[in-house]
């Protein structure tokens, strides 16, 4: 596996690799890299012939400079990780390498970055599709790769590759989840051992309002699923949205589309999880 940083080394290593037209998967990453990371990773693998994974905490992403101080941080496992992975080029660069000016470029890409995450994260999704466009630009990937814990972002990214015309597939991964249900995230580790305890309750009321939806209202659901984890005293839930999955506009009814997802963001302590259920599809 290479190791680089520079972006003029990311390309000539890939114009190496990618002799005679050679597919190219990309796994763009944080680092702090866990369970689900990895089975991006081994699907890129199994799906391309060369793999580059992006290792890059992007700072314009942030809009807590709390959250971006405390993000974990454990370079040498992630290399040892991907190397283990099989991946043909890890890039790791620094700040500078990526950003040697500031990005001042604004995406409006619609409703899909202005609910939810974009509304309580203001800037987080333009900094989400600075880096992203970004490394798409440099490393021209045939396939990029993305967990579907983060459904909204993968709805903000594929509105950006429309608008921008990449020509790239992006494959949406599964959400990789604790044997207790919890999502896997680089965050979990900031979760006390109380905290780690009831957290696995976020996921299990989303799946037990399956059940629940069958003979309730949206707005019954919705309240229901609210009230069973802010039940717990250690969590509260800063926003539950049974949405449109394509538009991520809230619905009123079961039957205002064929395709309804539930995204909740919940406080466990001080730590932010996210995840989501698909009520139709
Ligand atoms: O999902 C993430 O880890 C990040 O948002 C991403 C896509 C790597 C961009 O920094």
């Amino acid at each position: 596996m290479k190791i680089v940083s520079r972006v003029d080394d990311l390309k000539r290593s890939l114009a190496e690799f990618r002799e005679g037209g050679k597919s190219v998967g990309l796994v763009p990453t944080m680092g702090a890299l866990h369970e689900g990371h990895k089975s991006l990773v081994e699907r890129a693998r199994r799906e391309n012939d060369v793999v580059v994974v992006s290792v890059f905490l992007n700072p314009t992403q942030f809009n807590n400079a709390e959250d971006l101080r405390t993000y974990p941080r454990t370079a040498d496992a992630d290399a040892a990780m991907l190397e283990s992975c099989g991946v043909d080029i890890a890039f790791m660069p620094t700040v500078e390498d990526i950003y040697p000016e500031p990005d001042t470029r604004v995406f409006h890409l619609g409703s899909v970055a202005e609910v939810m995450e974009g509304a309580m994260r203001p800037g987080h999704f333009n900094g989400v599709c600075q880096i992203v466009s970004k490394l798409f630009m440099f490393v021209e990937p045939t396939r990029a790769y993305f967990g579907e814990k983060d459904f909204q972002q993968i709805a903000v990214i594929k509105a950006m590759v429309a608008q921008l015309g990449f020509n790239l597939e992006i494959v949406e991964c599964p959400c990789i989840r604790e044997e207790d249900g919890l999502a896997k995230s680089s965050r979990n580790v900031r979760l006390t051992p109380l905290v780690r305890k009831v957290a696995p309750a976020i996921y299990r009321t989303l799946k037990e309002s399956l059940r629940f939806a069958e003979d309730h209202s949206v707005e019954q659901t919705h309240d229901w699923v609210v009230t069973t984890i802010n039940a717990y005293p250690e969590m509260e839930v800063e926003y539950f949205s049974i949405c449109d999955g394509d538009t991520l506009l809230p619905v009123d009814s079961w039957d205002a589309s064929d395709h309804v997802v539930g995204c909740i963001t919940v406080y466990c302590g001080d730590v932010r999880e996210i995840d989501n259920i698909t009520y139709k599809k």
